[in-house]
């Protein structure tokens, strides 16, 4: 029956994860999935989410069904920390925002929720590169992709005016996919005086903008300052809409916690949209898992659990960025040719290292060491126990 199959290839990004399983070497590293990892080299469970599930267990909560746009005050809660408390739709009610399957589901629903209603296009643009998954999730939503100029490897940067030409060239009310901090894989973002240019050319050709933002609170250890773009282009009277993911500012990867919120004229609209989107949602997976949302409603309903994990998030940020300056420091140090600036000057959780696929091929075979091929790591799986052996392969990969 399923002859006609051909054997897919494996996922750019998770694929990784299944080579470095599968390696038995004591040094392996596993630099490919975003996901953090504690000094010593752990998965880590944030000391406030595990307070929020002992307050949990506690509360003896039921495994009821949650309504298909999922727990309401987690959603509330979300909306808060996206858009800001004084937020002037939110104040209004007239932000639609449901629970979805972390950041992913979040564009999946927003994708299919477009691709039905939207009325202007069908076209989305992505940043060029942007996270693997975007075009196959925006396809698959049945929208067109595609790319605008974003990073410019001659200056390892933000081609900003590449960026604004694609912008001005694109249709006039095309969909435009934006990283809302923390671009993944670049680690490049613009500055907030480059984000309200960007916003003065979407608000001008009317493009409509679609931030995804998973990882809030990564880029500066701040939450409210990595949701600038957000912020700014909902004060200039633009209806966004949103993707959250908690997988990596909570840690609750596998908990899949996650949410999509679109912007509406008023609070009959937005009833109207959520009454859509629960139609867009129903029919693929009913509605969302509990348990994530509670840890994350926990925290971020109590003053005292909030200040707790913002710290937490700034210890995750801050861990990053002493990796960025050792490594930076042990290639310079061990003469490796060319420029390693850019390792200290990118933000988030990722450094786009500028490694070709040759030599991260061959420092997955000869070091096992694992990132993906287009070598981007993970600063988050470096610490002060592999970091030499990994500054080092990397030396010896670009001098070969
Ligand atoms: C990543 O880019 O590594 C993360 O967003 C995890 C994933 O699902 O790809």
């Amino acid at each position: 029956t399923w002859s006609n199959v051909p054997a897919g290839p494996p996922d750019p990004i998770l694929g990784v994860t299944e080579a470095f399983k599968a390696d038995k070497d004591p040094r392996k590293i596993n630099l490919g999935v975003g996901a953090y990892r504690d000094e010593a080299g752990k998965p880590y469970v944030l000391p406030s989410v595990k307070k929020a599930e002992e307050l949990l267990t506690a509360s003896k909560p039921d495994k009821e069904y949650l309504p298909i746009t999922g727990l309401g005050d987690f959603t509330k809660n979300a909306a808060k920390l996206a858009y800001g408390a004084e937020s002037k739709p939110l104040v209004n009610n007239s932000i639609a925002v449901t629970q979805s399957i972390s950041g992913t589901g979040a564009l999946r629903i927003g994708g299919a929720f477009l691709s039905r209603f939207y009325p202007h296009s069908k076209v989305i643009y992505l940043p060029v590169p942007s996270w693997g998954n975007h075009t196959p999730i925006f396809r698959d939503s049945g929208l067109e992709v595609r790319g605008y100029r974003y990073f410019d490897k001659k200056t390892v940067g933000l081609d900003f005016a590449g960026l604004k030409e694609d912008l001005k060239n694109a249709p006039e009310q095309s969909i435009v996919l934006l990283h809302a901090c923390a671009h993944n894989p670049t680690g490049v973002d613009p500055t907030q005086d480059q984000w309200r240019e960007i916003s003065d050319i979407v608000k001008e050709k009317k493009l409509f903008p679609f931030f995804d933002m998973a990882y809030q609170g990564f880029a500066s250890g701040s939450t409210s300052r990595d949701a600038f773009a957000v912020r700014h282009f909902v004060s200039e009277g633009q209806q966004i809409a949103l993707s959250q993911s908690f997988a990596k500012n909570m840690g609750l990867y596998g908990e899949r916690v996650g949410a999509f919120s679109l912007i509406t004229a008023d609070p009959e609209e937005k009833a109207r949209v959520d009454s859509q989107l629960k139609i867009v949602i129903r029919p693929m997976y009913s509605n969302p898992p509990v348990h994530g949302a509670r840890i994350a409603n926990t925290i971020l309903s109590s003053p005292e659990l909030y200040s707790q994990w913002e710290s937490e998030v700034k210890g995750m940020a801050d861990r990053i960025i002493s990796m960025r300056d050792k490594l930076f420091n042990t290639l310079v140090d061990l003469k490796t040719p060319g420029e390693w600036g850019h390792i200290k000057s990118q933000i988030g959780m990722f450094s786009f290292t500028g490694l070709t696929p040759p030599q991260t091929k061959a420092l997955a075979e000869k070091a096992h060491i694992y990132m993906t091929a287009d070598g981007r790591i993970s600063m988050a799986g470096l610490n002060n126990g592999n970091i030499e052996y990994f500054a080092e392969s990397v030396s010896k990969a670009v001098k070969d």
